[in-house]
């Protein structure tokens, strides 16, 4: 293990030793667990460190913290923590434990338990894996379920046959990794899967697990596929069963894999996209606007979320149709972009084959979106104007006409101010 230990970036190595001497400290043995453990073996960058610690989890973490001085948050129900770290490092720790699931589908009862308990409620065997980092085990690989093998074989395995009654978003996930990495899941993991699928185990679980494992796939590197997965699989009648996706939307997905890789080139840093938005409001796009609402509401999304994938499918069309005409105003370019996310924009980009609505959008994008005007409140205050909703009327018409090139320096949107008070009506605008 050593080898792979070498390959870390600084910051990692170091945390581990840390770790290390705190699990000796205070006796408690302190394993590295899961996801990161896994790409550890495959040689794959990962940030996201979970610590399970054979004691107390929170003690643990409290300690490493304060050597750290670094910041905390406890879940003192759960016997786990999180330390606030500066830089790309993100670290969980947990007391070990071991579940029993009451119920299919049902939230498991959780209890303190020993390293080999917690591996074992887990969900595959290439994430079933620790490793030893202080008291007792140090630097040892535990592998008791064949993970490195099944790493080497590219294979996804379950623990045990009710793993997918037990939590079937554990569905998801299989399908999740095998997409990533590229695996198989083994035979008879895949006729569980299927079973468990075709038995509506998914309509069971909490609404907020199957949201989170469905974002999740939207935010791999290759959506397309992962949806494809899922579909061939194990259907989408968990989130409708009117959901079909058929090559018309998966060749909405590569258009918008271009549209994302087109922005994100264009403009480095300029926003975070929530792309995995973008790809939801796709796969929903043949359904109606009372279906989409529905299923926006069944998957609690959050209301900003609910509310970009709602507005392409309200006013995605209308935006199209009036974006395919040759000559737009660049004023009327912005007032039909500007009120849009960014999101839905890139998602019109992609459903529209039109050339001139392209080319509107990477217009609105790159030009109309970040002008701005030269006069301020502090202008229209010195012209005599009473502050109020009117300030937003006059700063949008002077934009219009900067956007449309009837004005350009301070002094032309000053002398535009002066002419749109002086009109007939607009007496009420200044001061009494
Ligand atoms: N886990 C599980 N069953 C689940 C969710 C998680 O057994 N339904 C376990 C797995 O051992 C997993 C670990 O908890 O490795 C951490 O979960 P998570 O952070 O979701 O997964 P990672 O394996 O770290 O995957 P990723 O690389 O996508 O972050």
């Amino acid at each position: 293990m050593k080898e792979y230990l070498k390959k870390l970036p600084p910051e990692i190595k170091e945390f581990i030793s840390l770790a290390g001497k705190i699990s000796k400290e205070t006796r408690m043995p302190a394993y590295l667990v899961g996801g990161f453990v896994r790409d550890l073996l495959l040689g794959k960058k990962n940030f996201d460190l979970d610590i399970a610690v054979e004691g107390s989890g929170i003690l643990f973490s409290e300690k490493l913290a304060k050597r750290l001085g670094s910041g905390i948050r406890i879940h003192e129900r759960f016997g786990t923590a999180t330390l606030i770290l500066k830089g790309r490092l993100k670290v969980d720790i947990a007391t070990a434990r071991k579940e029993r699931y009451p119920c299919c589908a049902a939230l498991p009862v959780v209890s303190q338990g020993s390293l080999m308990e917690d591996l074992m409620r887990r969900d595959f065997t290439i994430n079933a894996m620790a490793f030893g980092i202080g008291q007792g085990q140090e630097q040892k690989l535990i592998d008791p379920f064949g993970g490195r093998r099944d790493l080497a074989q590219g294979k996804i395995r379950i623990l045990h046959d009710l793993s997918f009654k037990d939590d079937p978003t554990r569905i998801l996930r299989a399908i999740r990794f095998q997409q990533r990495f590229g695996f198989r899941i083994e035979h008879k993991t895949l006729l569980l899967l299927k079973e468990a699928a075709n038995s509506d185990l998914l309509h069971k679980v909490n609404v907020h697990r199957i949201r989170d494992e469905l974002i999740l796939m939207l935010k791999e590197d290759d959506p397309l596929k992962q949806i494809k997965a899922l579909y061939s699989l194990a259907g989408l009648s968990f989130i409708s069963p009117k959901l079909k996706p058929g090559k018309a939307t998966y060749d909405l997905f590569k258009a918008i894999d271009k549209e994302i890789a087109w922005f994100t080139k264009k403009f480095p840093g300029r926003r975070h996209l929530d792309t995995w938005v973008i790809y939801l409001a796709a796969l929903l796009e043949p359904l109606g606007l009372a279906e989409v609402k529905r299923i926006c509401r069944s998957l609690a999304l959050r209301n900003g979320e609910e509310k970009r994938i709602v507005s392409f499918r309200q006013s995605g069309p209308r935006v199209i149709v009036s974006l395919m005409k040759k000559g737009i105003s660049p004023s009327r370019i912005y007032s039909l972009l500007e009120p849009l996310s960014y999101e839905t924009i890139i998602l019109l980009a992609a459903v529209s084959k039109n050339r001139y609505c392209r080319e509107y959008i990477a217009d609105f994008l790159e030009i109309y979106n970040g002008m701005r005007l030269y006069v301020s409140g502090h202008d229209l205050h010195g012209l005599g104007i009473l502050p109020g909703p009117v300030y937003q009327k006059i700063f949008a018409k002077v934009l219009a006409a900067k956007l449309n090139a009837k004005v350009s320096t301070y002094e032309d949107e000053l002398a535009l101010i002066r002419r749109l008070i002086k009109c007939p009506g607009a007496n009420v605008l200044k001061k009494q």
